[in-house]
């Protein structure tokens, strides 16, 4: 059916509905984890039933709820710990000898090349990955939902160029995999959020700011479903 290197893996785990990616390389068995946390035995599980060899530990960003699994991963496994400059800055967390990357860096995983996009706003260093046409988009973008802007390091200015560019840049098709399961789906097509995600409807970035910081939380409940341009207005919120 597809003629893609790679197949992505979804596994749900830990009480935050945090969704955990191994990125498997067809032709070598090696494997990338996105985000290890919670459930280090299940992960490694998963990998031993897929018969891949887990080689590199991607980071989308350095929240707990993405890293309290990195530790005891690279117990099991010699991995390479990948993530943003701006993010280590950010954290500082001593790693041992991560890989540090600027944004539009490819990073090779057998024959599947990843690239990591650098998409600041819910942290400074947050970071997408793109393979082919899926992205692993961490609590940057979330299905009819986006990260929150009020914790440290975070800016809802940043998250609106942010969205703003994915949203001109990426291919409506491209199939979006969220850092947590807070939607009526587990993923969903760039195109359907441009249509239904109401971070994507506004175009004025000091409205976007209010509807983020003030508005957002407020008047909608999880599990998030589609919302249109039309609704907002509506409701008076664009
Ligand atoms: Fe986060």
């Amino acid at each position: 059916m597809s003629d893609s290197a790679f197949r992505v893996h979804a596994m749900e785990l830990g009480p935050m509905e945090n969704f955990v990616y191994l990125v498997e390389d067809i032709a070598s068995r090696r494997c990338a984890v996105v985000d290890p946390a919670w459930e280090v035995g299940r992960i490694v599980e998963r990998a031993r039933q897929l018969d891949l060899r887990v080689t590199d530990i991607l980071l989308t960003h350095s929240h707990h709820d993405h890293i309290n699994g990195i530790e005891e991963l690279l117990e099991h496994a010699s991995a390479e710990v990948h993530l943003l400059k701006p993010e280590y800055e950010f954290w500082a967390h001593e790693l041992d000898k991560p890989s540090l990357h600027h944004g539009g860096d490819e990073i090779e995983l057998g024959e599947t090349s990843i690239r990591i996009l650098h998409t600041p706003g819910h942290t400074p260093g947050s970071a997408c990955y793109q393979l082919g046409n899926e992205i692993i988009t961490g609590d940057t973008l979330f299905v009819f939902g986006c990260g929150r802007c009020d914790l440290s390091g975070g800016s809802p200015e940043d998250m609106f160029v942010t969205l703003k560019n994915m949203k001109e840049r990426l291919p409506q098709d491209m199939l979006i995999h969220p850092g947590h399961n807070y939607s009526v789906k587990p993923t969903s097509t760039l195109g359907e959020q441009i249509e239904g995600n109401p971070f994507m409807h506004y175009d004025d970035e000091a409205a976007f700011v209010n509807y983020r910081m003030h508005v957002h939380d407020r008047t909608r409940d999880e599990p998030y479903a589609a919302l249109s341009r039309q609704q907002l207005k509506i409701a008076n919120l664009l």
